[in-house]
Formats: structure tokens, sequence, C-alpha cells
């Protein structure tokens, strides 16, 4: 398995329209594998396909970390959503802070409805459905976001945006130190 660089929120690919995946495969599974090797690596608690730099309808979570919080949270170990459709969203409109592996440093609060229904496909290609609350819900709204072009940061106030600007301005610059491998790589100093 091998740990992969993450795109910052400034790579086009995080825009592009994302591939349903048709079949299983040999490389579908070790793309899986590496997903989650990366997004433990970055402690992450949700990884997408395009974060990556795959526009694929993929996300792995693995969110338990999270629940230890929210305690009334079943654990659901890590899980992979494959072609994932969400069918419903309902309840009150929540905030809660949020932070993305493509934008590292950057945390603010978002508004969210509280519950969903997510129709995917497991890792095995079996259909599921799951009724979704509390974190779980957060995380898999954002994940789900990334698979269709959207990013946290879009939800900000340009306010909220402007207090980002210098850390946004060195992610881009790619020279943010961060404890895990980003793409594009830290650009050569020219002479
Ligand atoms: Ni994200």
């Amino acid at each position: 398995m091998a740990i992969l660089p993450i795109v910052t929120y400034n790579d086009p690919v995080l825009r592009e329209k994302t591939a349903t995946i048709e079949s299983d495969s040999v490389e579908l599974q070790l793309l899986i594998d590496n997903m989650f090797k990366t997004m433990y690596n970055s402690k992450g608690v949700g990884l997408a396909a395009p974060q990556i730099g795959k526009p694929l309808q993929l996300f792995v979570m693995d969110a338990d970390v999270m629940t230890e919080e929210y305690d009334d949270e079943e654990d659901l170990g890590p899980m992979v959503f494959i072609n994932p459709e969400i069918v419903a969203r309902k309840g009150e409109h929540l905030i809660m802070e949020e932070g993305c592996l493509s934008i590292p440093e950057v945390r603010d609060d978002v508004s969210r409805p509280a519950e969903i229904i997510i129709k995917y496909k497991d890792r095995n290609f079996n259909d599921q459905a799951l009724k979704a609350d509390g974190w779980i819900s957060r995380v898999i709204q954002h994940e789900y976001d990334h698979l269709n072009g959207i990013l946290f940061l879009d939800y900000l106030s340009a306010f909220r945006r402007r207090l980002h600007r210098n850390t946004l301005k060195k992610i881009k610059a790619g020279i943010l130190e961060t404890e895990y491998p980003l793409m594009p790589k830290q650009p050569v100093e020219q002479e």
C-alpha cells in the first residue's frame, strides 16, 4: 500500500465532474486501500477520490475517532462509498466546524442539514443504504460534496474567507508545511 499525495484546494481536479465506477477491479481495490492508508496517515476522517487526483465517484471514511466525542453515535469502522447518492436531507440545519485535507490548517463553521439518507455501493459492490445524523452525517455530506466539485470554502462568506487568505496563499504557493504529502509538491526554488 502507498501513501498518495493529496491535491490542494486550488487544483482543478477538485472541480471536475466525477465518473461513475462501472465495475470492480484489482486496480479499484488497490486504490481504496491506498486511500485508507493516505487518510489515516494524514489523520483525516474522510477522503474523496478527487483529492488524490482521481475524478471518480468514490470516497472513504472512518469517523470512529470523532464518535468518541459524540458518545451517542455508533462506531461504523472503515467505510467505502462507491457511486453514492444522497437521496434525502432532513432535520434542522446544524453548524459544525469543518476542515479538509486539501485545505490544511483552515477550519470554519459550516451549516448543513442534520440528517441524510445515502445510497451507495460498498467495496464489494453490494447496494447499501445508510441513514445518518450527527458527526457521521456531517462527514458524509462533506465528502459527497467533493464528488460534486464543492469545497467547504464555497459555503463561507467573503468575510470569513478573507480571514483565511494568508493560509490559502501559502497553500497555493506550495510553501505551507504539512505533516502529510501534498501535490503539487513545493515548487523548485528559482535561482
Ligand atoms: Ni475535504
